[in-house]
């Protein structure tokens, strides 16, 4: 396992991000090039911008991530490269690039589910983490609770029926006059901090639902409604110069959000982990993964939820949580050993191939 050596690539979304890891879990490198101004600039992911800001960066981004490792193209394995989901002009530059690499190296391609490498890079992190195990996977465009039986085989216990928790975090980031800069959701972590969370009452969604599914999008209207019922215009008025008073109102509303959205985590997380120990007994771990889960409030309480039913909290430490290459990579190895692979594109193959 020592000898594989496998680069992986991810560009589905606003980052871009190359990594080399070895088959025993060793990172060798960890190159992330963020988008953050863009998104600052124009409020959220725009495909075709991101796409050409990907396509920007690509190259610098591998050819670091393998001097960092000091390697060279012929002295990896095989690639791996996230195929989805995502945006398709934003996937097209990794997967063109992966293609491009594997063909000049003679290598193997594995094409990889983002949302899957989220769950599996805790393995990496946790060498005892065996199947079969429980994961919620959140992020700024997924809520995914998932029973992971084997490598490949993954029963979805539930989603969400509209947005995302990540999604309702960098709104309301937005909405509160944050500084964007450094993300949304990091940013309404900080500033809830100071606030008091029983300040709002906000309704818990789905309550009545005995499901396992999630729901952010009647909290963000909650959220929406309760800022301009204090008149707080902070659309207009960014965090930084508000006066004191409209600030610990601005954190009183992050804290309040941050308490309700979290809870309906931690409801739906206890109802999957009855559900998921009916069917598989023998679980023993609980994966927590995705950008969202850095939030330290949030690992905090799911380990709880993870105790209380006798599993272990695994939760990847936040540069492997939010969107990375070495997730990538590692998934592919995964994969690549159980002998899921592409073989190496022909070398008459044009290059424009995706
Ligand atoms: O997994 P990820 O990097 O990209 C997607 O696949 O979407 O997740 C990004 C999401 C964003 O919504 C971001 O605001 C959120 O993760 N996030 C956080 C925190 N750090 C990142 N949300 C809450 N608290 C955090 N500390
Ligand atoms: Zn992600």
């Amino acid at each position: 396992r020592r000898d594989l050596l496998m680069l992986g690539i991810e560009t589905s979304c606003d980052d871009t991000a190359a990594a080399v890891v070895r088959g025993d879990g060793e990172i060798l490198s960890q190159v992330v090039s963020s988008q953050s101004d863009l998104l600052v600039r124009y409020g959220g992911v725009a495909p075709k911008m991101a796409e050409e800001a990907h396509a920007l960066v690509i190259d610098q981004v591998v050819q670091k991530a393998l001097d960092d490792a000091k390697l060279s193209g012929s002295d990896l394995s095989a690639v791996a490269v996230t195929v989805g989901p995502g945006l398709s002009l934003c996937l097209r530059v990794g997967v063109h690039k992966a293609r491009q690499v594997a063909k000049s190296f003679g290598l193997p391609i594995v094409g990889v589910h983002h949302m899957e490498a989220h769950a599996l890079v805790s393995r990496l992190v946790n060498k005892d983490l065996d199947f079969p195990f429980l994961a919620l996977l959140i992020s700024g465009g997924h809520n995914l609770l998932v029973l992971a039986h084997s490598l490949g085989q993954y029963v979805q216990l539930g989603t969400t029926i509209d947005d995302a928790i990540g999604e309702a975090y960098d709104k309301t980031a937005r909405w509160l006059g944050l500084d964007m800069r450094k993300g949304g959701g990091p940013a309404l972590e900080e500033l809830a901090l100071d606030g008091d969370p029983d300040s709002i009452k906000f309704r818990v969604p789905m309550r009545q639902h005995k499901d396992c599914n999630f729901s952010y999008a009647g909290l963000k209207t909650q959220v929406r409604l309760a800022i301009e019922s204090k008149n707080l215009s902070a659309d207009d008025i960014p965090i930084s110069s508000a006066s004191e008073e409209d600030r610990q109102s601005r954190a009183n509303i992050a804290a309040s959000f941050q308490r309700v959205a979290v809870l309906h985590l931690e409801e739906r997380c206890q109802r999957a982990v009855e559900w998921a120990l009916k069917i598989e007994p023998s679980i023993k771990y609980f994966v927590v993964s995705g950008g969202v889960a850095s939030n330290k409030y949030i690992r905090t309480r799911l380990n709880q939820v993870a105790e209380n039913n006798g599993l272990q909290l695994v939760s990847p430490t936040p540069s492997l949580c939010t969107d990375n290459g070495v997730m990538i990579a590692w998934t592919g190895i995964e994969h690549f050993i159980a002998g899921r692979f592409e073989d190496p594109p022909a070398a008459d193959e044009p290059d424009d191939t995706q």
